[in-house]
């Protein structure tokens, strides 16, 4: 295990700060502290959590523009999109700090008079959390609200890309008076925490926003200990625009879920479905607004897309951009990029790729970048189909104002999130969460909750 992690600005590739790694056993006496707090957060009242939880919001919003400052620089997205994030974050907290005083239990009708049968619901335990580097801080409260809410205790580990703005919220926990133990922080490299987490005796749920392949692996860890998992992992979600759909509304809307985060959202449209008769005059607007975005460092202001993450991440975007190509995609906006393998920055320009086939790799994997491919389709149940040929079922768009062919595809697209004239529709009070591979349980909304509870039936006799 590496001592110290580099944290870098992926703007510009300047080394912004280099922080302590966790040994094993600091990890292991923090899991320790953690499953310990429990035995008493669980027994304070609902009503003491949320107060807690208010707190930690109250004081999140108070640092908006610190925190967004610090979220730009280490993940590159605008500060205008930095400061949603930090209100985003404050939102589970807010939302979740309602839903721990709704936490009730059941009396269910016994078959005999001299019973009674009751159920309760208590929070799981010490909850371990892996969170993802794209929205450094909304993806831990979205996790650690519902956690704490059920008293469960929680620990999470960041990014090693994106550590600076989970350390500062955890600062801001404390300061809200969330005792040290019942809410921690470890850094360090995925490969060397992720079993430390998942063979621990002392974790009763590991929850994970990331990519399938990481899920599937922590799913499999888990087995031994017989672990809750919650699991928020990759998409490839469809966008389409049918012939009846306000086509300038759809390319606002097509523009904010692609670009924003500079495509590295794993609800981010991936693949444009346009209907045969609107595809020219979508791809033609589509193209021009894509243009019109301006592109650099997220601190300057006016910037709407910032670097992608690091080399991995531009690789597998530029292939695509070339395999398509290749294979005879034409580039209507964008197809350039300009990185420095030495400093360590990558940029790329939002593309939009016309004369898109289903066999192009664009088509088939997730691209968490700037990229946009738009294929035709002639008929609803055409475009339900290409939809649905994916293993991910995680969002979902269609633009129509016809509501029978709306409610078609609402019954017809297996995905967890539905956008209908939608482009954005995440928020606190709905469940986040994918179908098939795209992962296990929901986060925020009612739903929320749930993944953090254990139900108890209490068979009363002899009355
Ligand atoms: C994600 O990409 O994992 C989260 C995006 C969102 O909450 O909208």
């Amino acid at each position: 295990m590496s001592n110290t992690i580099d944290v870098r600005n992926p703007a510009t590739g300047e080394l912004i700060a280099t922080i302590p790694a966790d040994s094993q056993e600091s990890i292991n006496a923090k899991l320790k502290a953690g499953y310990e707090a429990f035995k008493t957060f669980s027994k304070t009242t609902a009503y003491e959590r949320a107060t807690l939880l208010n707190r930690w919001a109250e004081l999140i919003l108070e640092h908006q523009e610190e925190l967004a400052e610090i979220m730009t620089k280490e993940n590159g997205k605008p500060l205008k999109e930095s400061r949603g994030e930090a209100a985003y974050t404050a939102s589970y907290l807010t939302w979740f700090a309602e839903e721990a005083k709704r936490l009730y239990g059941r009396t269910i009708p016994a078959n005999s008079t001299n019973k009674r049968l009751l159920v309760t619901r208590q929070g799981v335990g010490l909850v371990a959390a892996i969170t993802p580097w794209n929205f450094p801080a909304a993806m831990m409260t979205r996790k650690a609200g519902p956690a704490l809410a059920a008293g469960c205790t929680f620990i999470v580990k960041p990014a090693e890309d994106t550590p600076l703005t989970m350390i500062r919220l955890l600062e801001l926990a404390h300061e809200a008076g969330i005792p040290k133990d019942v809410i921690q922080i470890v850094n360090g490299r995925g490969a060397d925490v992720g079993p430390l987490f998942t063979n621990s005796p002392y974790v009763r749920k590991i929850t994970f926003t990331g990519s399938t392949p990481v899920g599937k692996q922590l799913i499999k860890e888990s087995a031994d200990t017989v672990k809750h998992v919650s699991m928020e992992l990759g998409g490839h979600a469809p966008f389409i625009v049918c012939e009846d759909a306000d086509i300038d509304y759809a390319v606002t809307q097509a523009i904010a879920s692609k670009f924003r985060n500079a495509g590295q959202t794993c609800v981010c449209a991936n693949r444009f479905l346009v209907h045969e008769s609107v595809i020219d005059e979508f791809s033609e607007k589509f193209a021009q607004a894509a243009k019109a975005l301006k592109v650099g460092n997220g601190l300057e202001e006016g910037v709407d897309v910032g670097p992608v993450i690091n080399k991995k991440g531009f690789d597998k975007i530029t292939a695509q951009i070339e395999d398509a190509t290749a294979k005879g995609a034409k580039i209507l906006a964008g197809g350039t990029t300009f990185f420095d393998d030495e400093k360590g920055f990558y940029f790329v320009h939002p593309t939009v790729l016309s004369n898109v086939t289903l066999e192009m790799n664009i088509m088939q994997e997730e691209t968490f970048g700037p990229v946009a491919p738009i294929t035709p389709f002639k008929s609803d149940a055409e475009a339900v189909e290409i939809a649905n040929s994916t293993p991910f079922g995680l969002a979902a768009y269609f633009f129509t104002n016809n509501y029978k062919r709306g409610i078609y595809f609402q019954e017809h697209l297996d995905f967890g999130i539905l956008g209908w004239n939608d482009g954005l529709p995440s928020t606190a009070q709905a469940p986040f969460g994918g179908m098939k591979e795209s992962g296990i349980g929901s986060e925020g909304g009612t739903e929320g909750i749930e993944p953090y509870l254990e139900t108890k039936f209490l068979s009363i006799a002899g009355l």
